[in-house]
């Protein structure tokens, strides 16, 4: 059953099964993730790069939390999921900076096949970053068909559609302030 397309003048909220993780839930996962990365990378270079679109609203509250110097890029990947050619993934908008002088940490919004991840990680590790780690918001580990795993990881998920907070259900929902499971149709 595909889930609920939400018109133009519905309110998102009713489209929501039920909240998985709520405002307070997020910043208390997030307070934790910026006081670990912060420790593991003081006195490094520390670069987040962030994949569009799902991860702008993680990112912006990751690095406001992180208290030690860091900069912050974007790299945009192609959705395989629509796609006719599962697996073939390209990035849109490449970086055009060389890495070698940053400790790199990629930021995303879920880690579910890993599919997309591991795409991104081999992109990255041969611009040969000084080091290479993964931030994930959320992990479906139950999803894995690629063996990638998360060196940070915000909250372990079961396998449930999840949108808000950046994650999107065909473009929509993800100005939800909290993490929700859609409804399905009827
Ligand atoms: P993977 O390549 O299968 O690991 O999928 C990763 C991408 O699929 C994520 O970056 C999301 O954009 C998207 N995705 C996976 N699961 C969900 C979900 O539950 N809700 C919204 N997007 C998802
Ligand atoms: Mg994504």
């Amino acid at each position: 059953m595909p889930p609920l397309q939400p018109g133009l003048e519905d309110n998102l909220a009713e489209h929501i099964e039920r909240v998985l993780l709520n405002e307070d839930d997020i910043k208390g996962i997030i307070d934790d993730l910026a006081a670990r990365i912060s420790g593991d990378y003081e006195g490094k270079r520390l670069l987040l790069i962030g994949i569009l679109k799902g991860a702008y609203v993680f990112l912006a509250d990751l690095a406001r939390a992180i208290s030690i110097p860091c900069e912050v890029e974007f790299l945009r990947v192609s959705s395989y999921r629509n796609m006719a050619r599962p697996g073939a993934l390209e990035v849109l908008s490449d970086l055009s900076m060389p890495l070698e002088d940053y400790d790199v940490l990629v930021v995303e919004d879920i880690l579910d096949s890993g599919t997309t991840l591991d795409f991104m990680l081999g992109h990255l590790r041969a611009k040969n970053p000084r080091s290479l780690a993964l931030c994930a918001f959320l992990d479906k580990p139950s999803r894995r068909s690629v063996s990638v795993e998360a060196d940070y990881v915000g909250r372990e998920i079961p396998d449930a559609f999840v949108v808000g907070y950046g994650l999107d259900y065909a473009q929509r929902y993800r100005n939800l302030p909290y993490i929700g499971v859609l409804k399905l149709e009827e």
